[in-house]
């Protein structure tokens, strides 16, 4: 190989703080993690950086729903995430936030150049504006009636329905989704850049070998329509980072997020001595900077962030990798189905490294979605891990450890499959290279199979019950273990845990790509221990289960809706249903009898409810607000005619009422002399 080591910055998208990371967030952190360990391995210079993305409204408004500061949330939901990537070993360098303050000092010096060489624009908008909340609501916040199709509940600037786009203005019957009063139009100055003013610069850029061919295209098309400017100031009330010069303006999230990839390599500069910023943004920086982004974002990073860092006199990103999204068994992920599965409640049943691998086996360098198809998965990871690769090692160790006491013969005897192995290594590399994971996996199963081949061909368990036979069976399993401990080389960079264990097994250091051509010999190896278990198809199932439950869980209760004025309506209102719609609902005053734990189950308690006569079972997401002991005896709403929910530790047979802002903190009744068990609400 013999490269000259290169510095390599490398970043995923920020994940946003009001919400779990799930697995079709992972295919991006899982790629690029791969790709940073797979340059790790080759001796680069390699940082791996992240941060939470955590402003905006949508942040805002969860923080108020929950009844926190956001500064609370984000700390949280901080702590979260980082577990979540600990455990799937996304192995970042530095993790940090755009809510700090070297976020703030990179945001406002990058906004001060541009402002200075002319890139700002001051213009006055009308933008919905609700007069409950005293607040300007971006689109998302607005619904109304489609002016096309005329389906109700719509969002303001697309249709579900009729898949129709327009602008919130043209909506009919809107409303404010935060309070539900009617928006009124204001104006406000806002702030622009003048994304045009970059036209030439990023179509240099663009045509520069930065972008794959298919985003090229895409932006060919953006050219052809014209380069808008685009609005980065948001009103108060907004968490964010005020604008310097413009009290009571903010940075619009998207403004200072990508900004977050430099705010945490400055922060990793701090802690890191030796570690250069300037080295990896200054305008002639020789070092390469990579962002690994979903294809929804590709407008944001190949178009406003080169500009906004030309504009301020960094460089320029070496390239931005866009990738699919992700599929369950062919569709959306879907929460009723069970596969909009987050990454902790994957962790409660599957191995990482089973993801990991499958990932890895269905990714390319281009922009398609990728399926997780869970038979296939169960099928892969069983025939190709457990089947293939640990086997290798199961089926030579066992010989050295009883027979030779660990030791490895002094030389390996069949060079040239050995060699084979190496030179499949350069073709391999050049595949994780290109981000062709795919490819990689396949000639490494190739690979598995061959040494499997060769072991079929030997059968060691035959020469070992043959006299005067050690040193073939000797130099058969010591083969057998270093083609082992090249294929898991070669898969190191998708299988850090398995690896690992692997590498403590054998008894060697860390896998690096270079020392891979220098075969183990005269080495004694330790004990070997299953490094991988198979899928279970019930794994699978068990997880599906615990998704639908997530989602009963996170909807524990109806929200109670304070009167609009009262300080407690921070709630959005999902949306407005009709008289006819409220009136179906049975609600009854139940007293809860019973109180009890569910074995497996994170959030839920299994309440026996008394209706007046008639006896209930529910499962209720209120595990977090009270103790099984305090809620017995007590009263609560509960819906009594919904329709029976089967549930992974049984049926549920109506739903539980309850108010408060959520987490530790919900409302349940006492009982005084006014309510009876089965009495009707309404
Ligand atoms: O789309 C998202 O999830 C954003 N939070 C990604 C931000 S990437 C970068 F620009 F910060
Ligand atoms: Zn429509």
């Amino acid at each position: 190989m013999n490269q000259t080591p290169r510095k390599i910055l490398v970043t995923s998208a920020l994940p946003y703080a009001n919400g779990p990371i799930h697995i079709g967030h992972l295919v991006e952190y899982i790629q690029t993690d791969i790709w940073t360990r797979f340059q790790k391995m080759r001796g680069h210079e390699c940082h791996y950086v992240c941060a939470d993305d955590a402003h905006g409204t949508p942040i805002m408004l969860r923080a108020r729903q929950e009844g926190i500061e956001p500064e609370t949330l984000i700390a949280r939901v901080a702590e979260e995430h980082q577990a979540d990537f600990a455990a799937f070993r996304v192995g970042f360098d530095n993790y940090h936030s755009t809510h700090s303050p070297e976020n703030q000092v990179c945001a406002n010096t990058i906004y001060e150049r541009n402002r200075d060489s002319g890139h700002i624009a001051k213009r006055t908008i009308t933008q919905a504006y609700d007069p409950v909340e005293q607040m300007f609501l971006p689109d998302r916040f607005i619904k109304g009636t489609c002016p096309k199709c005329g389906a109700e509940d719509q969002y303001g600037d697309n249709c579900e329905v009729c898949g129709a786009s327009y602008s919130p203005a043209d909506l009919k019957n809107p409303v404010s989704a935060v309070s539900g009063a009617v928006p009124e139009q204001r104006e406000s100055d806002h702030y622009f850049f003048k994304l045009a003013d970059f036209e030439e610069m990023l179509k240099s850029w663009t045509r520069g070998g930065h972008i794959q061919d298919e985003v090229a295209n895409k932006l060919d098309e953006w050219f052809e329509s014209g380069l808008q400017e685009w609005d980065i100031s948001r009103d108060a009330p907004y968490f964010g980072f005020e604008i310097p010069d413009h009290p009571g303006k903010y940075f619009y999230v998207w403004l200072d997020a990508p900004i977050g990839y430099m705010a945490s390599f400055r922060n990793l500069c701090d802690k890191t001595e030796g570690l250069d910023f300037d080295d990896f943004w200054a305008a002639d920086a020789s070092t390469e900077l990579y962002h690994f982004i979903g294809k929804d974002i590709i407008y944001f990073h190949t178009l406003f962030w080169p500009a906004m860092l030309h504009g301020a006199g960094f460089r320029t990103p070496s390239a931005v990798y866009a990738h699919g999204f992700l599929t369950v068994d062919g569709a959306k992920m879907s929460k009723s189905r069970g596969t909009f599965i987050k990454a902790r409640t994957y962790l409660d049943h599957l191995n990482p490294e089973y993801l990991r691998y499958y990932f890895a086996a269905k990714l390319g360098s281009g922009v398609d979605d990728i399926d997780l198809n869970l038979e296939d998965f169960t099928a892969r990871v069983n025939s190709d891990l457990v089947g293939k690769v640990v086997n290798i090692a199961s089926r030579c160790a066992g010989f050295i450890s009883k027979r030779f006491e660990g030791r490895l013969t002094d030389e390996v005897s069949e060079q040239s499959l050995f060699n084979e192995f190496i030179t499949a290594g350069e073709t391999i590399a050049d595949h994780y290279e290109k981000r062709e994971f795919s490819r990689a996996v396949r000639e490494i199963m190739a690979l598995a199979d061959r040494a499997n081949q060769y072991i079929d061909e030997q059968k060691p368990w035959v020469v070992a019950k043959e006299e005067g036979k050690d040193a073939e069976l000797q130099a058969i399993c010591s083969d057998g273990l270093n083609l082992f401990r090249l294929l898991m080389g070669y898969l190191r960079p998708i299988l850090p845990g398995t690896a690992e264990a692997a590498e403590t097994f054998l008894q060697i250091e860390p896998l690096a790509w270079e020392q891979l051509s220098t075969p183990l010999t005269g080495h004694t190896i330790g004990k070997f221990k299953p490094l991988m278990t198979r899928v279970d198809p019930k794994q699978i199932e068990a997880m599906l289960e615990h998704s639908k439950e997530d989602l009963a869980a996170q909807a524990p209760a109806a929200v109670v809706k304070p009167s609009a004025d009262s300080p407690l309506s921070k709630d959005p209102i999902a949306e407005t249903i009709q008289f006819d719609d409220f009136a179906k609902l049975d609600l009854r005053i139940a007293r809860i009898d019973k109180a009890e734990h569910v074995d497996g189950a994170d959030k839920l308690l299994q309440l026996t409810l008394d209706l007046g006569g008639e006896t209930r079972n529910v499962f209720a997401g209120i595990k977090s607000a009270y103790a099984p002991g305090d809620l017995e005896g007590k009263l609560t709403v509960m819906v009594a005619n919904l329709a029976p929910r089967k549930m992974r530790f049984g049926v549920s047979e109506g739903m539980v009422l309850a108010a408060g802002p959520g987490g530790k903190d919900l409302f349940i009744l006492n009982p005084d002399e006014g309510a009876q068990p089965g009495m009707r609400v309404k």
